[in-house]
Parts: C-alpha cells; structure tokens; sequence
C-alpha cells in the first residue's frame, strides 16, 4: 500500500507565462516564489510552492503528492511496477526543478501526470501575497478521468486513498482527514479540472466574490455550498481555461464509523443553496 501524507503541487503548462502569473499574483492571491527562465512558481501558504507555471504546451499538467521518506518512494516505484504501470524516477536537475529531494513520475488509467515527492521544500518565510484574498492552504485538486471507475479503483486499490462521496460517478478521495483531497470528474482527456484554495472564512469568499466581479473574472460557479463536503465556495477561470475555487469550511472526517455517501449528478448535489455550474464537468 503507497501511503500518500500530503499534497504537494501543481505544474501548469501555459500559453502566456506572464497573463497566467499576473493572474495568479493580481487576482488569486499567490505570491511569486521564484522565478527562473520559463517558470515561474506561486504559493499560498507555507509550502516552498503551490504552483509550477511552465511555458509550454497547456495540457501539461502534472500533480505532486507527498510519501514519507525514500524507502518509501522506493516502495512505491516498486507497487506500481507490479501493478504494470510505468514509473520514472526524477533526476537531480528534475527535482531541482520541483523543489523536492526525491520524486518518481506515473500515470493513472486516464493519463494524468502524477509525481511522489519525497521532503519537498519548505518557505523559509511566511506567505505576504500583494493581495490578501484570506488564502490559507492549498487544498486539493479536481482531475479530469475518463473512466471514473477505473480511476477510482487504481488509487484506492494501490494507495492509501478512500472514496468518502460521489456524485454520480465522481468520487471524492482523500488520504488523511480532509474530506477530499482530489475528485475524479467524467471527461473526455487527462489533466487538471480545478485547483482549490482555502481561505479563512466566509467573508473572504464573499469579498473575493465581488472583487471577482470587479474585475470581469468569469466566475463559473457559486458562490455555493456543497452538499458533500459542506464547504462554502467560488469557482472561476483564469488563463488557459484553468479553474481555480476559493472554499472554506470543508468537513473533517474523524469517525470511524463515516460511510461515504452517494448523490446524484445534479446541479443540487454540487451545491444546497441553489447555484447551477457553469463547468462542462459539474453538468450532465
Ligand atoms: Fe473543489
């Protein structure tokens, strides 16, 4: 079993490294961690980074999850062999690159770039973005799959991962407390759906939601609550078709006893308080 600790981050191909960064800095809140020929990486919270925008092909997407140690990472390289699925391991330049001391690289059934970190950098100073959106983690992920069954169970066959909802046929996973960590939504291609930022409170999505507003951002969902994780939320798109999401509140999941959970495919289940998803994946 390859026991998953934390979430890592993202690297985003992008069309316009500079239309995607000012949108990170200006209208998320990130902050600009470093910047080096053709990345840039951006962070919302103590980690060295949250995201890895690259100036390359926008279907270049890739996630890191984090394992504990090497032996670990060792382990896992060889589960995945036996299981019949090609892993790579990162060289020093690669995980110079990520920030990290050790990765291995794979992909699920549907194609997504997933990478093992091992001990990836930390800040060495506290967050300070130029604007205060209230952004305290980087949170989870929603990943494209093309068969969400089939995705479903190769994570929760060889990793550490539980299904704690679905909607339909999208399952909502986690490793540790946090009610989902990533989701698999139906679609027809690999990649990363949308990347979740929480914050600290209904008032920050709330201002965010009229700073948005103010600015033309395409807000593409909510503001909202989720029937299944019971977090309060803001979905919008940046550059290259990216959604990003602000949420607060999502569930703990401390009993034993919880049992996920099964909702249907409706605009209701993605949200109580009556808003409709404009995202192609969140609609039949
Ligand atoms: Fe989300």
């Amino acid at each position: 079993m390859i026991e998953l600790i934390d979430m890592t981050y993202v690297r985003l191909g992008t069309a316009d490294i500079k239309a995607a960064v000012s949108f990170a800095t200006e209208i998320l809140g990130l902050q600009i961690a470093h910047e080096e020929d053709n990345r840039v990486y951006v962070r919302g919270d103590d980690r060295d980074h949250n995201i890895c925008y690259i100036d390359d092909d926008p279907s270049l997407n890739a996630l890191g999850m984090e394992v504990k140690d090497i032996g670990a990472l060792d382990s896992a390289a060889t589960e995945l062999a036996a299981a019949g699925i090609a892993v790579k391991r990162g060289n020093q330049k690669e995980c110079a690159d990520r920030r990290v001391t050790d990765f291995i690289a794979f992909c699920d059934p549907t194609g997504n770039q997933i990478e093992l970190t091992v001990r990836p950098f930390k800040a060495t100073r506290r967050y300070f973005p130029t604007r205060d959106a209230g952004i305290n983690e980087f949170s989870h992920v929603g990943l494209r799959s093309t068969d969400a069954k089939i995705d479903e169970s190769f994570w929760t066959s060889l990793f550490n991962v539980r299904a704690n909802d679905w909607i339909g046929p999208a399952g909502l996973l986690s490793f540790d407390k946090v009610h989902h960590r990533f989701a698999l939504f139906p679609s027809d291609r690999p990649g990363i759906q949308h990347i979740n930022f929480q914050v600290d409170s209904i008032d920050d999505l709330m201002r965010s939601y009229y700073y948005l507003c103010g600015k033309q951002v395409h807000i593409v969902f909510g503001p909202g609550r989720h029937a299944t994780s019971g977090a309060m939320f803001l979905y919008f798109e940046g550059p290259d078709g990216m959604v990003y999401e602000y949420s607060t509140g999502v569930r703990l999941i401390d009993d034993p006893e919880y049992r996920p959970r099964q909702f249907p495919f409706t605009p209701e289940a993605f949200c109580v308080w009556g808003a409709v998803p404009d995202i192609p994946e969140f609609k039949d």
